[in-house]
């Protein structure tokens, strides 16, 4: 079973942000990303948040959260979309899937022989969630408690040779840019590598916009590109896994 992986399109109304972000070219790229995901055989498509970069009106993300909507429904691929901090400027959890009728993943599910864990870093080290009103800042990034446990138990408790994958739109990899990394990440990589060792396979996050690649604690970090970067598509953006893959680790 193939799965593709991509992030942050931070689609949106403006021509060019943040020197190098272009919103309004982002739904194109996406097209060629879905198309070339169906071409390719992409059994199940993943995004990793920052759908939309948000902007000061809520009826402007309501508008292009909409659009992407209509490409995703458009493709043949079924798309799992995870949020991201963009995606709260306006909008609340509800609201956001409401709009897009997008599928909200679950905390652990099966693809093929592999077990695709969803870490939600969307709140604030006081575990107030993004999106609830309460203003937020980006580089407060945090796993509340409740997720850190149902992960400790989930590898805890699988049986031995069981494989995961560990998708979070904030960074797990220490090895990039401090303040794209999840707070509490030190208590992620614990777990991975005690209960998880041996079962955790890859560690997938988006968030930090040049991307990156690291081998840690035996497991291989991969930050997703940002979809939204640069005027033109970009292919390696995606990343695209077969489970049938052998992982540096296994050997
Ligand atoms: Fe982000």
């Amino acid at each position: 079973m193939k799965i593709g992986f991509f992030s942050d399109l931070h689609c949106g109304r403006e021509e060019i942000t943040n020197n190098n972000r272009y919103p309004s070219r982002s739904l194109g790229k996406l097209q060629k990303l879905l198309l070339d995901f169906e071409n390719i055989g992409v059994d199940l498509a993943i995004c990793l948040g920052d759908v939309i970069n948000g902007s000061t009106s809520k009826a402007d993300d309501i508008e292009h959260l909409s659009r992407v909507a209509k490409v995703i429904r458009d493709s043949s691929v079924p798309v799992l979309v995870m949020q991201g901090n963009h995606d709260f400027k306006n909008l609340d959890d509800d609201t956001f899937y409401r709009i897009s009728d997008f599928v909200r993943p679950p905390f652990v599910c099966r693809a093929d022989e592999v077990n695709l864990i969803f870490l939600d870093a969307n709140y604030s080290s006081d575990g107030t969630r993004y999106g609830s009103g309460v203003k937020y800042n980006w580089k407060d990034t945090y796993i509340p408690k409740d997720q850190i446990e149902a992960l400790r138990e989930v590898l805890a408790t699988s049986p031995e040779g069981s494989r995961f994958w560990i998708l979070c739109h904030q960074c797990l990899d220490i090895g990039v840019e401090e303040r794209h990394i999840v707070n509490n990440a030190d208590e992620v990589l614990e777990i991975i590598g005690t209960e998880g060792r041996d079962k955790v396979e890859f560690v997938i996050c988006g968030h930090y916009h040049p991307g990156a690649y690291s081998i840690d604690i035996g497991r291989e970090f991969v930050t997703l590109p940002a979809v939204c970067t640069g005027k033109e598509f970009n292919p390696n953006a995606a990343l695209i896994l077969d489970t049938s893959h052998t992982p540096n680790f296994r050997g």
